[in-house]
């Protein structure tokens, strides 16, 4: 492959950088070939230029395969467009993926990423402010589709919903469970609130959750508090053409600059990254290269552990070598 394979590197801010780094250092070991093209973006260069990302910033990703993302600090002004946002609507990243491995437990979350509450359709008043949470059949369909096929070969998938109170689940469900039938895949639907508590009490009965924008979002950090860390977790944003790769955590300004970080989402979604660019047995070795450092005991304080940033990019590093 992948010389010819073009990589946005949007480090961001806080433990961004921090933790790109580590991705970036394992990525190189493992002998991926893709040029890189850094640009910064985000509150950094907010404050210094008050934007956070410039249309030729975007037009500058758009060239690219695909984007390997740290983290980005939300800039204290009201007026402020996301960046990720931004580039998942402009890039129409519509599924986001995201695998939990940890604890003895393995199950992923497809959340829609497109729609849902997070349509950007609000109206804002001093007395009353309304969102409108936009469900529509092409966007159910294109997000069923895409864990359907996550669930091939995998054991049960779940949609999870609020169709009982929230009339546009209605359609949502609707097309998730024909598309579940006509792909003839074991199937069943679960009320949001009910799969919130199942995730804490009972984690192991999930396999592939499929679910709109808002509940993925939230379901996604109980779940990475679940497998013992936001730091362990990765994420693809795909869309038709193009993808991005992100630790699912944010800009962590309270241990930014410490070099303690958790590098293993950055370093997880790298291996993502290298499976979506058509390296699925790179992708396999840099997991298992991660799974064995954490049975070593490579483990920053997030998960108990006294290792800084670094440690844990060598161990992982280490165990590479070692599978050789
Ligand atoms: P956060 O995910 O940055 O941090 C939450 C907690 O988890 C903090 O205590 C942090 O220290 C810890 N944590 C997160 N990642 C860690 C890692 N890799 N290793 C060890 N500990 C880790 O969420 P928070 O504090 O709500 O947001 C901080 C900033 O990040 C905000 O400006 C927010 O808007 C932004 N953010 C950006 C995201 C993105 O770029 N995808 C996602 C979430 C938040
Ligand atoms: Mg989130």
């Amino acid at each position: 492959m992948s010389g010819s394979k073009r990589v946005a590197v949007i480090p961001g801010d806080g433990i961004g950088p921090e933790v790109v780094r580590s991705a970036l250092e394992v990525l190189d070991a493992a002998g991926a070939d893709f040029e890189r093209i850094f640009l910064d973006i985000g509150c950094g260069r907010w404050q210094r230029t008050g934007q956070a990302m410039s249309d030729e910033d975007l037009a500058a990703v758009k060239e690219c395969d695909c984007i390997l993302f740290g983290a980005i600090s939300t800039p204290p002004d009201p007026n402020y467009r996301s960046v990720l946002l931004r580039l998942r609507k402009g890039l129409d990243l519509y599924a986001n993926i995201r695998p939990f491995r940890g604890k003895g437990l393995d199950f992923i979350i497809v959340r829609e990423n497109t729609e849902g509450l997070y349509s950007g359709l609000e109206e804002v008043g001093v007395e009353e402010s309304r969102t409108l949470r936009v469900v529509t059949r092409r966007g159910s369909e294109r997000i069923a589709e895409k864990a359907c096929d996550l669930a091939t070969g995998r054991r049960r998938l779940t949609i999870v919903h609020k169709s009982n109170v929230l009339r546009s689940d209605r359609l949502f469900l609707e097309v998730c469970r024909s598309v579940a039938a006509r792909r003839a895949l074991d199937c069943e639907d679960m009320l949001v609130d009910a799969a919130a508590y199942n995730l804490v009490v009972n984690p192991d009965r999930f396999d592939v959750l499929v679910t709109t924008n808002l509940f993925g979002d939230i379901l996604s950090d109980e779940a990475a508090g679940v497998i013992g860390s936001l730091g362990l977790c990765a994420s693809a944003n795909v869309g038709p053409a193009k993808a991005l790769f992100e630790p699912i955590h944010g800009s962590a300004p309270d241990i930014a600059g410490k070099g303690i970080a958790n590098p293993v989402g950055a370093i997880r979604s790298g291996a993502m990254m290298m499976q979506w660019l058509g390296e699925p047995e790179m992708a396999e070795r840099i997991e298992k290269a991660v799974e064995a450092a954490l049975a070593g005991g490579a483990r920053t304080p997030d998960l108990g552990g006294q290792c800084r940033t670094e440690d844990v990019t060598q161990a992982v590093l280490r165990e590479m070598g070692g599978q050789n």
